[in-house]
C-alpha cells in the first residue's frame, strides 16, 4: 500500500465524520434560548408554580435527557410532553437539559420547613438511588424540593403502571397511598 492510499483512507474518514450529524457537547446559552418554549408550564428560570408540572431546576441533565426521549418514543406517555418532546432534536435535549440542570432550586427565604418525621423514615430506602440528600445522582433524579402534587402522581402512576420506570414500578407498588403521602410531602418540602 502507497501513501497516496492512507491518504484517500484518512480522507474519507475525515469526511465521514464530519459530515455525520454527532451530538456535540452541551450549549447551554443555546438551551436557555430553546427553553423559553417551556416557562409557560415550567415556570420561569425552570421554578414550576403548580404542582401540575414539576420543576426542572436543578433536575440532573442525564434525567432530562432521558425523560424528553422517553415522551418522543411514547415509552412515557403524557399527551402535552409528547407534542412538546416531538419537535426538538438530539442536539436541542442536551443543551435544554444541562440549561435546566444548571438553574438553582434553592429554597424560598423564609418559606416554612415541614419536618415530616414519619416522611423523613419511609425515604431512607430511596437515597441509595436519589443520593444522599435526595438531590439525584447520575441518571437517577432529584427528588428535593420537587412539586409534592407531582411526585405523588408519578409514585401513583409508578404503582398503576401508566408510567414505566424500571425499578420504580416495583418500589411504588411497595407503598400504600398513605406512605405516598407522606413521602411525597416530606421530599417536596426539603
Ligand atoms: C403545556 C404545558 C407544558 C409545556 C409548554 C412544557 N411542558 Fe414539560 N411537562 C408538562 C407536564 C404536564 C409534565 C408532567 C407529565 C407527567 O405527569 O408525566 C411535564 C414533564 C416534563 C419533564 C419530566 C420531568 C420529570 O421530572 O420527570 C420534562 C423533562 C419536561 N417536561 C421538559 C419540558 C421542556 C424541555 C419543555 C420545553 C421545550 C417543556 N417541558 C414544555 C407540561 C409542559
Ligand atoms: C434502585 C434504584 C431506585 C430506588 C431505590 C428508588 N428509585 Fe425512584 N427512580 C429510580 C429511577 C431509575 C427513576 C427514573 C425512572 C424513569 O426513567 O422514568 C426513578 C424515578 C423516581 C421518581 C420520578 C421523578 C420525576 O421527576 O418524575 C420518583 C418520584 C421516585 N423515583 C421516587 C422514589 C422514592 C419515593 C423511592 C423510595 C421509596 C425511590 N424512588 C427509590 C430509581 C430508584
Amino acid at each position: 500500500m502507497n501513501i497516496s492510499y492512507y491518504r484517500s483512507l484518512i480522507l474519507l474518514i475525515t469526511s465521514i465524520f464530519s459530515f455525520s450529524p454527532l451530538v456535540h457537547s452541551a450549549d447551554i446559552e443555546a438551551g436557555k434560548t430553546r427553553a423559553s418554549a417551556c416557562q409557560g408550564c415550567h415556570g420561569i428560570n425552570g421554578k414550576s408554580q403548580s404542582g401540575h408540572y414539576p420543576n426542572l431546576a436543578g433536575q440532573r441533565a442525564l434525567y432530562l435527557e432521558n425523560q424528553l426521549k422517553a415522551f418522543q418514543s411514547g415509552k412515557r406517555i403524557n399527551p402535552m410532553m409528547q407534542s412538546m418532546a416531538a419537535n426538538l432534536s438530539k442536539q436541542e435535549i442536551k443543551n435544554i437539559s444541562a440549561y435546566f440542570a444548571s438553574l438553582p432550586l434553592e429554597k424560598e427565604k423564609n418559606s416554612p420547613v415541614v419536618v415530616d418525621v414519619i416522611g423523613k423514615s419511609k425515604t431512607a430506602m430511596c437515597l441509595g438511588c436519589h443520593g444522599s440528600t435526595a438531590r439525584g445522582l447520575s441518571s437517577f433524579p432529584r427528588l428535593a424540593g420537587q412539586q409534592p402534587a407531582y411526585l405523588k402522581k408519578q409514585l401513583l402512576n409508578f404503582k398503576n403502571r401508566t408510567r414505566k420506570g424500571g425499578p420504580m414500578n416495583s418500589i411504588a407498588s411497595s407503598l400504600s397511598e398513605q406512605d405516598i403521602d407522606e413521602i411525597s410531602t416530606y421530599l417536596g418540602n426539603l
